[in-house]
């Protein structure tokens, strides 16, 4: 039998503010018809390292083009971003493997800023503030470990310079429609009209291409996917049988979106116990873990001027594939 949620509200567990969210949102998610959970919390150091990994194979192409993009734009980018007393804050700054050929660009050019990589993953913050460190050893950095949405509201007490926004890797993408206009008009109240923002969008293209991404042959996109149930067994004391559920990922054609699983491959009852709570499986029944929407040029401009922004310049690959995307605030 399915235990309401409000069993877990009146569970005194000991837990810190960002464990009790954790539980509050599996707690909400597994209860729902349609059972959900948030994509951020693929997002510890395993995600994070299982997502570098992503980013190294063959058929991930978004990688790829966003380097391509960035080797060949970056001196114009440098140049927009001008020379002096700004900072470039990155939210979702994964491993910055693409950041560091504009990095690089702007101190080869002595320009002088602060780069704030911004990361829900104290281990991607960390291995990106400690390598840029060490690379670039003029860099003044400020890693911060937070969400989002806390993110911005620091973003908001920086409105005495100039910043710079990074959101790269097609972030955009694994938020709801409504989610992403929440995000961008947030992010629009953050900083000063003029300051520019760079966003990385996958643009719709010939489906294999998208579905292969999701779907590499080496089996890391499933492990890192199945990543968010090995999380809630160790930090939120569950016992998933991970064997018992599987990776599956489609293209939805109408939203223009991957939306990926976990399957449940046979009736089962997991119990959580940070949540006090058991829940119950049928068989083959998904949990919805993430969205990856892709967009096209008419969904760029709309979005950029719903929101508060005009369009400065539009960078894409070769292959069109993927667009960098620089909006100044309007
Ligand atoms: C798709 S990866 C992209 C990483 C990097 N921007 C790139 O282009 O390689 C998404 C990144 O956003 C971070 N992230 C996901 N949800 C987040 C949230 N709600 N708040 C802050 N960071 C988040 C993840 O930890 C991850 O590093």
């Amino acid at each position: 039998m399915k235990a309401p949620l409000s069993r877990y509200e009146e569970t005194d567990f000991d837990l810190d503010e960002q464990q009790r969210q954790f539980a509050e949102d599996v707690a909400y998610g597994l209860s729902q018809p349609e059972k959900r959970l948030p994509c951020k919390y693929i997002y510890d150091d395993v995600g994070s390292e299982l997502f570098s990994r992503i980013m190294e194979l063959p058929e991930y192409y978004p990688t790829q083009c966003e380097m391509e993009i960035f080797d060949t734009h970056k001196s114009d980018l440098a140049k927009i971003f001008g020379h002096t007393g700004f900072n470039i804050v990155e939210l979702g700054a994964g491993d910055g493997q693409k950041t560091r050929v504009l990095i690089d660009e702007l101190l080869d050019r002595t320009c002088d800023f602060t780069y704030v990589p911004l990361d829900i993953s104290e281990a991607a913050v960390n291995g990106i503030s400690d390598r840029f460190a060490d690379d670039f050893p003029k860099l003044s950095i400020n890693g911060i470990v937070s969400d989002y949405f806390e993110g911005l509201r620091w973003l908001a007490d920086q409105n005495h310079c100039r910043n710079i926004v990074l959101f790269l890797g097609s972030t955009i993408g694994n938020f709801t429609p409504q989610g992403r206009s929440v995000f961008l008009k947030n992010l629009r109240r953050s900083i000063n009209t003029g300051d520019l923002v760079l966003i990385g969008f996958d643009m719709v293209k010939e489906i294999d291409t998208i579905v292969r991404a999701y779907n590499d042959s080496q089996g890391v996109t499933a492990a890192f996917n199945q990543n968010i149930l090995r999380r809630i067994n160790s930090e939120l004391d569950a016992d998933f049988d991970l064997d018992n559920f599987i990776y599956y990922s489609t293209w939805d054609a109408v939203s223009r979106a991957i939306r990926s699983y976990q399957v449940s491959c046979c009736r089962q009852e997991v119990y959580v116990g940070k949540i006090g709570q058991t829940f119950e499986f049928e068989p083959w029944e998904a949990v919805h873990t993430e969205s990856s929407h892709k967009f096209n040029e008419e969904q760029i401009a709309t979005l950029a001027d719903r929101n508060g922004f005009a369009i400065e310049a539009c960078y894409t690959d070769a292959d069109q594939y993927y667009t960098d995307c620089l909006w100044r605030a309007k």
